[in-house]
């Protein structure tokens, strides 16, 4: 757990709890153990506390929340420090965070290698920082400052810490082990963050949140993070303490708290495959291979030449081939005018980029990704063309949304070096990726996938084959009911207003205009089958033509057509519906319960490993809401007895053949939840 160390008169305290120094009960009894001896050891005169490995630590142990705090709890720790007798110095690097900054700042002076990152997240976890974070922080960096960190959760560099105050010295990487122990023998008597005065008042941080309103959240704990800040402007440090133990403890408890670490820990959980063994070799991938230079293909393409992976990006036709290379050129551009990547980055970045018509060129790739229009045919003569020109051991993946990865690898002489890799739109932006197993696919190929989705810092989660995997198969219900609603005589903005209510981005039919009203479309204007083509025909293709089930206006925003009703309307006529009032519980039940009954049939068929990996898609590809924790855990938080009976309630609008699945109602108690209690 902790590590000692003398050096003259300088005792060095190393926490050494593996991967990320979590400050568990064991390792916060032992450094308040180590400071009580080094306080009454005469040979000690300054004590520094470091982490080992690559941080100083990820701050409290996460899964420790569900149960009582066991003593010496954090805060009791920090204050411990604060109250030694002899100078304390933190040394950092690699990442502070969390309860790791709160033990920084309880320290009497800080010194960091320079790639350090530090930040107090707990927002993020639905807490606010419970050992003295929100009362020490603003008494050293300044309560608007001090509001942004822990509001937002947002990281800040070493340089930027020396900047506001936070830290008081700032070294080389390389050298850090050495500064410090050279500036602690410069230093004589403690100097505690508490006794410091906070120079912000609370108007000022109202005024500072006000005018920065759209970086904080509205949940619970972002309201707690700023009331308890705010108490650091005007009560003395006891007070806003005891405020910030009150508030930690109401929040821990929290439906919201307890979503958002499930989410955390579901992320994780997600990048591992339950029964691959943990030393499977992963496959050498230092060539990329993207076929298809639309959106799709240039996206992922970024991906890779963002982490230093040469890419070969292969088009049909030298048009397309450039439209393709400007495309992927604009967004590095845009991503140097935004700050996020420096000129430098950008040049290399462009110069890993080798476009070309010949399929050939790809022969020398490790793994390569098609990204082309969803067609099986065309698929499968891709396929045969990779398994001919690929090099022996490349991996042949697939990015399609819905298709048999099985029949791709049925066209190759190496099913066992296929997989899918459905990346979501906008490739470069959004985080997950599903890793398609199919019937042969090698385990060393899903270690390798798994581990690369993860260099490039993307989410993935494992998926068998079905249509559409885990997210586009729950997905279709959803929209075929939304439509349904709107004929039998919902209001379009009532069917929406269900899903943002419940806090998604966006309604089902926002999500229908935003990927494409005509997904599918036969592109015959005179043939009207369902309500999709009705709107194709009059070019309301969804939001990328400026108008599908809403007009777009400049911005974007949508608002509601009186075409569409228009359109509704004689759709309807056409098809002898007569309109219904619907309630906003039917909307739900068919539009959101409908999504847990097909993630039941998806794990009863073992399509997804586990309940939090279904959770994770949702979240991470869909902008279901974190703090509910993804669809299971809000649908076992809501009861499964009440998601079967509203099913049941409405079991006639799913057609006849319609089931509840059985594993929802399996089990003596008729309610089987995904979560246990
Ligand atoms: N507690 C418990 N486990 C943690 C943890 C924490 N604070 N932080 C990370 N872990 C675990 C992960 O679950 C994972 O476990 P696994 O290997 O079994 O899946 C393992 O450590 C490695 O984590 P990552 O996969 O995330 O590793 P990375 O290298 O990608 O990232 C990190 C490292 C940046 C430290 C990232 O893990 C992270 O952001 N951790 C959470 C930090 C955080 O939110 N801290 C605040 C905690 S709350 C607090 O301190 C309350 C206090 O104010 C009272």
């Amino acid at each position: 757990m902790l590590r000692h160390s003398r050096i003259e008169d300088i005792l060095e305290i190393v926490i050494e709890n593996p991967p990320v120094n979590a400050l568990g009960a064991s390792v916060r009894r032992a450094l308040f153990d180590a400071i009580d001896q080094a306080e009454k050891d005469a040979l000690v005169r300054v004590l520094l506390i470091r982490g080992g490995g690559k941080l100083f630590s990820a701050g409290a142990d996460i899964s420790e929340f569900d149960r009582p705090e066991e003593e010496p709890g954090l805060s009791t720790l920090v204050d411990r420090i604060e109250d030694c007798a002899k100078p304390v110095v933190a040394v950092l690097h690699g990442q502070c965070l969390g309860g790791g900054l709160e033990v920084a700042m309880g320290c009497h002076f800080r010194i960091a290698a320079s790639s350090t990152r530090l930040a107090l997240p707990e927002v993020t976890l639905g807490l606010l920082p419970g050992a003295g974070g929100t009362q020490r922080l603003p008494r050293l960096v300044g309560a608007a400052a001090a509001v942004n960190m822990i509001a937002t959760g947002a990281a800040i560099t070493a340089q930027e810490a020396q900047a506001s105050g936070l830290i008081d010295r700032l070294v080389d990487d390389a050298e850090f082990a050495a500064a410090a122990l050279d500036y602690a023998r410069t230093l004589v008597a403690p100097r505690r963050t508490r006794d410091l005065p906070v120079v912000t008042t609370a108007d000022e941080v109202d005024a500072h949140v006000a005018a920065n309103a759209r970086k904080f959240g509205g949940l619970e704990a972002h309201k707690a993070c700023i009331e308890a800040v705010k108490a650091a402007t005007c009560q003395l440090f006891a007070q806003g303490l005891a405020l910030e133990k009150s508030l930690f403890e109401k929040l821990v408890k929290s439906d919201q708290a307890r979503a958002l670490q499930h989410a955390f820990f579901a992320e994780r959980r997600a990048a591992t495959i339950a029964d691959l063994p943990r030393d499977t070799a992963k496959r050498p991938i230092a060539q990329i291979g993207v076929i298809g230079a639309g959106t799709m293909g240039t996206g992922i393409a970024v991906n890779f030449l963002l982490a230093g992976l040469p890419v070969t990006l292969v088009e049909k036709g030298a048009s397309a081939l450039q439209r393709g290379v400007d495309t992927i050129a604009r967004t590095f551009a845009s991503g140097v005018a935004k700050g996020k990547m420096t000129a430098d980055q950008e040049q290399r970045a462009n110069s890993l980029l080798a476009p070309t018509i010949a399929f050939d060129d790809l022969s020398g790739s490790d793994l390569i990704i098609e990204a082309v229009f969803e067609d099986m045919t065309i698929k499968k003569e891709i396929f045969s063309t990779l398994d001919r020109i690929a090099k022996p051991g490349a991996i042949l993946a697939s990015n399609t949304s819905f298709l048999d990865i099985n029949e791709m690898a049925g066209v190759t002489k190496r099913p066992e070096d296929v997989v899918g890799l459905h990346f979501f739109s906008p490739a470069n932006i959004m985080k997950l990726v599903e890793v398609i197993q199919g019937a042969r696919t090698g385990q060393d190929v899903l270690a390798t996938c798994m581990g690369l989705a993860k260099r490039i810092g993307k989410a993935p989660v494992l998926s068998g084959v079905c249509y559409g995997f885990i997210g586009n198969r729950m997905l279709l219900p959803r929209l075929d009911q939304a439509r349904q609603l709107l004929l039998e005589g919902a209001t379009i903005a009532q069917i929406d207003a269900v899903s943002t209510r419940l806090g998604l981005p966006i309604g089902p039919l926002q999500m229908i205009d935003l990927a494409g009203v005509d997904i599918g479309w036969h592109r015959d204007p005179t043939r009207i089958d369902n309500l999709n083509d009705a709107l194709c025909a009059k070019g309301r293709l969804g939001q990328k033509s400026g108008s599908g089930y809403y007009d777009y206006d400049e911005r974007r925003r949508p608002v509601s057509s009186p075409e569409v009703d228009a359109i509704v309307q004689q759709f309807r006529a056409d098809a002898g519906i007569v309109p219904r009032a619907i309630s906003d519980d039917e909307i739900m039940v068919r539009t959101v319960y409908i999504m847990i009954n097909e993630a039941a049939l998806i794990l009863e068929e073992g399509i997804a490993q586990r309940a939090s990996d279904i959770d994770t898609v949702w979240m991470l590809g869909f902008g279901w809401p974190r703090w509910t924790g993804g669809p299971l855990w809000w649908a076992t938080q809501t009861g499964i007895g009440s998601i079967i009976d509203g099913l049941e309630r409405h079991r006639d609008h799913f057609g006849p053949f319609f089931a509840v699945a059985e594993s929802l109602k399996k089990g003596s108690s008729r309610y089987q939840p995904f979560y246990p209690a």
